[in-house]
């Protein structure tokens, strides 16, 4: 029980990197999935396309395999490009390529995968909407675009809130993968502690009760949400 205790001050600060990243990468993951979810319904065929690209590729290969491709490769794509930026006495510089941090590598990652299923999730909360809704407003003079911004989307949005509660908690568990490129979230920094003090058994009980008790937290506060929204749209 006390080496629990005398770790808990790392973990958290583990824990908070864990609930950061998560929270920024389902964040960037709603813009990128909103924006790709429209695309696979668009009329253009080209914008389907990549959207399905998009969504197939990051959907059909492992999170831990996308870390370490981008991980590995981000560097020497920054290399190829040469990124010359200017310092102060307007002088290029080279930006030092091993400074690419491991951070937003790490945020990157994890957006662009959940990106993908929350892209799933608009669709099909757009899809989910009566198509006499669309019909309706279009009878009024709205536009296509009209349409879907004013009377769609403020309802799917409601019907998307229990999956994207289920993607967040999913990816707060993910970003355990982000330990394997040093990332010092909180599986990260259980395995450094059980690395000074051999304690395993302990440190990784404590280590899952961090995560329940956060992902405990957060759908509660889904569930929350959830009721509150259940009210009539018209009052
Ligand atoms: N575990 C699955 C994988 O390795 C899914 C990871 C993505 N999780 C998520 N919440 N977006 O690919």
């Amino acid at each position: 029980m006390q080496v629990i205790f005398d770790a808990l001050p790392l973990l958290l600060v583990g824990a908070k990197l864990t609930f950061q990243i998560t929270v920024l990468s389902v964040g960037f993951g709603c813009i990128i999935g909103l924006f790709a979810g429209l695309c696979r319904l668009s009329r253009s065929r080209v914008l389907r396309y990549l959207a399905t690209g998009y969504v197939d590729f990051f959907r059909g290969t492992p999170l831990l395999v996308q870390i370490f491709m981008l991980y590995f490769g981000m560097p020497q794509v920054v290399e190829m490009l040469q990124l010359y930026l200017l310092n102060e006495y307007g002088i290029p510089k080279m930006v030092d390529v091993s400074n690419v941090s491991r951070y937003w590598i790490a945020v990157l990652g994890c957006s662009l995968n959940s990106g993908a299923y929350i892209a799933e999730i608009f669709r099909a909360g757009v899809q989910s909407i009566e198509r006499g809704q669309m019909e309706a407003a279009r009878s009024l003079g709205m536009t296509q675009n009209q349409a879907m911004r004013y009377v769609i989307l403020p309802q799917a949005f409601k019907r998307v809130i229990p999956p994207l509660g289920n993607e967040f908690i999913a990816m707060l568990k993910d970003t355990s993968l982000l330990s394997v490129i040093g990332v010092e979230e909180l599986t990260r920094k259980g395995q450094l502690i059980i690395a000074v003090n051999y304690q395993s058994a302990a440190i990784w009980f404590a280590v899952a009760m961090i995560y329940l008790l956060m992902t405990l937290t957060f759908s509660r506060i889904v569930d929350w949400l959830e009721r509150r929204l259940k009210t009539d749209d018209r009052g």
